[in-house]
């Protein structure tokens, strides 16, 4: 019987790196650590490479991807116009957590765009990913690029960790390269500035109000012919878990009502950031600590290992709604897209 096929993690030394990217040169697929998540990357180049992105997420086709570049001037080789908020954001952000979706140049394979006009550009700030970028763009005569979604099934939580991308493809004879875990652990900020005026299309550790401190104007709003976003269908980022939101005062109201509950009760979890959660029987109880920051850092490493964990449900505590936390904000709403508290 032949072996099935599983992925192989492997520390991101050099010698890893370059075998990586013998990989994507014979149009396979990687496993590729950056600063937000961990990417399933093919070279942006090769039509049947993309294709393979989408067969393995089991993505549709017209969701495009993030090409992945080493530096803003290697951005510019993918874009027909690289307008002046371009070039302040990129001068400000990059390398880091920000994708800017900008007119593409007409090389630039309609599957990575969708069919769309715009191509979304990054320059990751993770050691390994820019090693991985330099050796793959060689002496850069040609453009070289890397188009990578979120390395997860379509639908589910991004991976932060080497082993989350393996979980998630566990058929696939992916090289996985080991950078630790994701350090933002959101996808990065995207900020469309290929129209008149600039706008956030998905928030990120790159918060809105640095964005127009830079560009010394504010952001449109991402309302009315918002393109394609696979991140903005409204359940995204969902856990299996039956995930809830509730503010503090509906929250310990509940966790009264399920102290005085009669029946057998199914386990629950509940994540708070305001105060600590009474222990009681058949309730898991976890408080992070009240900062955006940090949340980020664990929001999809904690879903998916209370996924595992198998709980009749999650209530998470709502977070602040200030800017700071328009990332959490923004997954929390995609992952408890649904549920509400009837069945709790
Ligand atoms: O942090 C990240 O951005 C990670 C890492 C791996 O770089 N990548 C990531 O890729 O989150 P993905 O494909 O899971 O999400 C990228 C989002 C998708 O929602 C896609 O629709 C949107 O970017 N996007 C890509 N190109 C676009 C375009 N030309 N116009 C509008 N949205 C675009
Ligand atoms: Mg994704």
């Amino acid at each position: 019987m032949k072996p099935a096929q599983t992925p192989e993690i492997v520390a991101a030394t050099p010698d890893n790196v370059s075998r990586a990217v013998q990989r994507l040169r014979s149009g396979e697929l990687i496993g590729l650590p950056t600063e937000t998540v961990y990417g399933l990357a093919a070279d942006a180049s090769d039509a049947t490479a993309v294709a393979r992105i989408f067969a393995a997420k089991g993505r549709p086709a017209d969701h495009p991807l993030i090409v992945h570049v080493t530096s803003a001037d290697a951005a510019k080789a993918w874009a027909a116009e690289w307008p002046d908020a371009a070039a302040k954001l990129a001068a400000a952000f990059w390398p880091g957590p920000m994708t800017l979706i900008v007119k593409r140049a007409s090389h630039v394979l309609d599957a990575v765009t969708g069919g769309q006009d715009t191509v979304g550009l990054r320059v990751p700030s993770h050691p390994a990913a820019q090693s991985l970028l330099r050796e793959f763009a060689g002496d850069g005569s040609a453009p070289a690029g890397v188009a990578a979604p979120s390395a997860n099934q379509f639908g589910q939580v991004s991976p932060t960790t080497a082993q989350h991308v393996a979980e998630e493809f566990p058929q696939q004879a992916l090289l996985v390269l080991d950078g630790g875990a994701s350090e933002v652990g959101v996808e990065s900020t995207i900020v469309d500035v290929s129209g008149p005026q600039p706008r956030v299309l998905r928030p990120g550790r790159v918060r809105t109000g640095d964005i127009e401190r830079v560009l010394g104007a504010p952001l449109g709003s991402a309302t009315g012919d918002v393109p394609r976003v696979s991140g903005a269908l409204a359940s995204h980022y969902a856990p299996r878990t039956q995930t809830l939101m509730l503010a503090e005062p509906r929250l310990r109201m509940q966790l009264r009502a399920f102290r005085n509950a009669k029946a057998a009760q199914p386990m629950r979890c509940v994540i708070t950031h305001s105060f600590d959660a009474e222990p009681m029987e058949r309730l898991r109880t976890i408080r992070l600590a009240a900062d955006a920051q940090t949340w980020e850092y664990e929001l999809y490493a904690l879903l998916r290992q209370l996924d595992q964990e198998r709980y009749g449900t999650l209530i998470v505590e709502t977070p602040p709604e200030t800017p700071e936390w328009d990332a959490v904000n923004d997954r929390l709403r995609r992952a408890t897209h649904g549920s509400s508290l009837d069945e709790a």
